[in-house]
């Protein structure tokens, strides 16, 4: 059976890297698959390999044990089919906001770059900001370019690294309901890791759960909901206490206060 376009695959996964000269294990036994189409979030504690196992995913890391497959092949590097959005919007600030999202496309002609920045922009909402440089954006408006340039190389997947944490808590939930209609338009593979527990059950259609020392997979939640999702709802809110739950389970008090 042929695997649909944007379906991203983790088998038997395990990563260390070397610490103080020895090896230190960070990810162990890691395995799920990401279905194409589908919102699937990634939520643990800090330190828990999150961002070690998107980097796997983009490419970037290449020595593990296991396997990282997309679409059924082995992930070698990073690639057009995979886009990446980090907390940070990263645009370049001598670019105005046209250049920026377009900073992947220097293999096109001028028009279709035109067209493709064009189109993107308007996606996310920015249409008349194409000549404005970084500067002059909000942190909300430099994520939304970020998304734009991200999305302009039509990946079949989107990555994204805590891609909202920046960001104060009203532009936040608005940025969400931005971000599901992003990707309800361009139906592709989104895969999001994020802090914020009610952020990950607006929007995923799965919330992975991972625990640190070394990182595992401690459960996956389906979130059954329909769409556009209702955070004060008894069944929005049982699913967020039974994700919590899994939190309380883990916390672990390593300080203690000096009196
Ligand atoms: N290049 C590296 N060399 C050595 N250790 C590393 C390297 N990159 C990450 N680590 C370690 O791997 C562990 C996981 O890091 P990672 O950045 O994946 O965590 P995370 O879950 O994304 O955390 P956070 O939520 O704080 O972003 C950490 O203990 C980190 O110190
Ligand atoms: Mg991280």
């Amino acid at each position: 059976m042929s695997i649909e376009k944007g379906t991203l695959e983790i088998k038997a996964l395990s990563k260390s890297f070397i610490v103080d000269g020895n090896p230190l294990q960070i990810l162990n036994n890691i395995n799920i698959v990401f279905p194409a189409g589908a919102f699937i979030s990634i939520v643990g504690s800090s330190g828990c390999g999150k961002t070690t196992l998107l980097r796997i995913m983009l490419g970037l890391e290449t020595q593990y044990e296991g396997d990282a497959l997309i679409d059924g092949e082995k992930i070698v590097g990073p690639g057009l089919n995979r886009g990446i959005v980090f907390q940070d919007h990263r645009l370049l600030p001598w670019l105005t906001v046209g250049e920026n999202v377009a900073f992947g496309l220097e293999k096109l002609k001028r028009k279709e770059k035109k067209l493709i920045v064009d189109e993107h922009l308007k996606l996310v909402g920015l249409s008349g900001f194409v000549s404005a440089y970084p500067s002059q954006l909000s942190g909300g408006m430099a994520q939304r370019v970020a998304i734009a340039r991200a999305l302009a190389s039509k990946p079949e997947i989107l990555l994204m690294d805590e891609p909202l944490g920046a960001l104060d808590a009203l532009t936040r939930m608005y940025m969400q309901k931005e971000l599901e209609r992003i990707w309800l338009f361009e139906k592709i593979s989104m895969i999001m890791v994020t802090h914020d527990v009610e952020e990950a059950i607006y929007l995923s259609d799965k919330v992975v759960i991972m625990s640190s020392r070394p990182g595992i997979i401690k459960k996956i939640i389906d979130v059954p909901l329909p769409r556009p999702r209702d955070r004060a709802s008894s069944a929005f809110m049982q699913i967020k206490a039974e994700i919590l739950k899994e939190f309380h389970l883990e916390t672990e008090y390593p300080f203690a206060y000096a009196i």
